[in-house]
């Protein structure tokens, strides 16, 4: 079987993450006898100062006829974060209508939480965040600009069909998890689309009597998921909750350097893309500590979606039996002194 899967390393740590799990690929390909044939895209900001765009025309022409795209992290100092996103990112999501973002938080056996009293196994949720649309939705504009009459306007899209593909991906998944889905939303302040949003979440329970719901507005979440993380099973939240959460659900697992996501194009029409939460965190590019096991924890994800599930196995378990060994190495995010390469190496031994 060859599966065709185009990588984007992009920008600051993300070529760093990127090479480190190229032999890890090698690697699993070889065991599992499978034919991974990767096609780099060095598309990014570097790309953007020295021609004025993050990717080619045609770029998602290109990407279209792989099986699978890995993305490291998109993100420069020196151009502003919405035209990175706007321009790279969101096209991808969006045009290859990747409705579904999947990012596990999973409190891993020897890894330290900032939550006193939670050990290895206390947290393990999953947040479905929709992907396509929300606040995420380029509608608005700017009018006025240089009078004091200037203004702003951005407004947020709910389609029946995307909320409702998120929703019931998440009962879905509950099904094979706990059975618990908690719908996050702000329907106290935002009347229309979080109110239709609870209406699609109502709708959809109706078919699925065995998942139990609970709903929570979204400052509230975020105060549970420090509180009382071990009560999510399965979290479903719109584009923008469900970023902000997720960032939340990686720093009480000990790390934005171990939270990994899938961007699933639930047809198969399109590629998926499977990448790490974190962006390009420029205060610790060029050190070469950046934690590399989110994107290969992404590559877990991704080697499931190819139906390579004994890979994404051997992956995953590779870096649960890392975390637990209390004399294997660590970058610095889990407390460590270890580089990137020095963890990538040490996780090879253990495929
Ligand atoms: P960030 O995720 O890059 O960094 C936040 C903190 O986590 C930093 O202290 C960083 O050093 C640490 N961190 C992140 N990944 C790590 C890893 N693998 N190992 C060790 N430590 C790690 O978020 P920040 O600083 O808000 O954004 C930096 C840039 O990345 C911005 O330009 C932003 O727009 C972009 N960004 C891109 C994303 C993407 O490509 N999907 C997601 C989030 C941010
Ligand atoms: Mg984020």
């Amino acid at each position: 079987m060859v599966h065709e899967v185009a990588t984007i390393p992009g920008d600051g740590i993300g070529p760093e993450v990127i090479d480190a799990v190229q032999p890890v690929f090698d690697d699993v390909s070889e065991r599992f006898e499978f034919d991974l044939e990767l096609v780099r895209y060095d598309w990014g900001s570097e790309r953007y100062l020295e021609s004025g765009s993050m990717m080619p025309d045609g770029g998602l022409d290109e990407l279209a006829g792989y099986d699978a795209i890995v993305l490291g992290a998109i993100g420069h100092p020196d151009v502003p974060d919405h035209v990175t996103l706007n321009n790279l990112l969101l096209p991808i999501r969006k045009g290859f209508d990747q409705a579904i973002c999947k990012r596990p938080a999973i409190l891993f056996d020897g890894v330290e939480s900032p939550l006193e009293g939670y050990d290895g196994g206390d947290i393990d949720f999953v947040v479905y965040r929709e992907n396509t649309e929300g606040e995420y939705a380029d509608m608005g504009g700017q009018e006025h600009p240089g009078h004091g009459h200037e203004v702003a306007v951005q407004s947020a899209v709910f389609t029946r069909t995307g909320t409702e593909r998120i929703v019931r991906a998440a009962f879905e998944a509950a099904t094979e998890r706990e059975g618990r889905v908690t719908s996050i939303t702000k329907s106290n302040a935002q009347a229309h689309s979080m109110v239709f949003w609870d209406q699609i979440v109502e709708d959809v329970s109706a078919e699925y009597p065995d998942v139990t719901v609970e709903r929570l507005l979204v400052d509230a979440a975020s105060m549970d998921f420090i509180r009382r993380p071990e009560a999510f099973d399965v979290v479903v939240a719109s584009n923008l909750f469900g970023d902000i959460l997720t960032d939340i659900g990686a720093i009480i697992t000990g790390s934005m350097g171990l939270a990994p996501s899938a961007n699933i194009n639930v047809s198969g029409e399109y590629p998926s893309m499977f990448e790490p939460v974190h962006g390009s965190a420029p205060d610790i590019v060029g050190d070469g500590v950046a934690n590399p096991l989110a994107t290969i924890l992404s590559a877990a994800m991704l080697f499931d979606h190819l139906g390579e599930t004994e890979a994404g196995d051997a992956v995953w378990s590779a870096v649960t039996d890392q975390l637990a060994d209390s004399d294997a190495p660590r970058t610095p995010d889990l407390g460590g002194s270890a580089t990137t390469a020095q963890v990538v190496a040490d996780l090879r031994t253990r495929l």
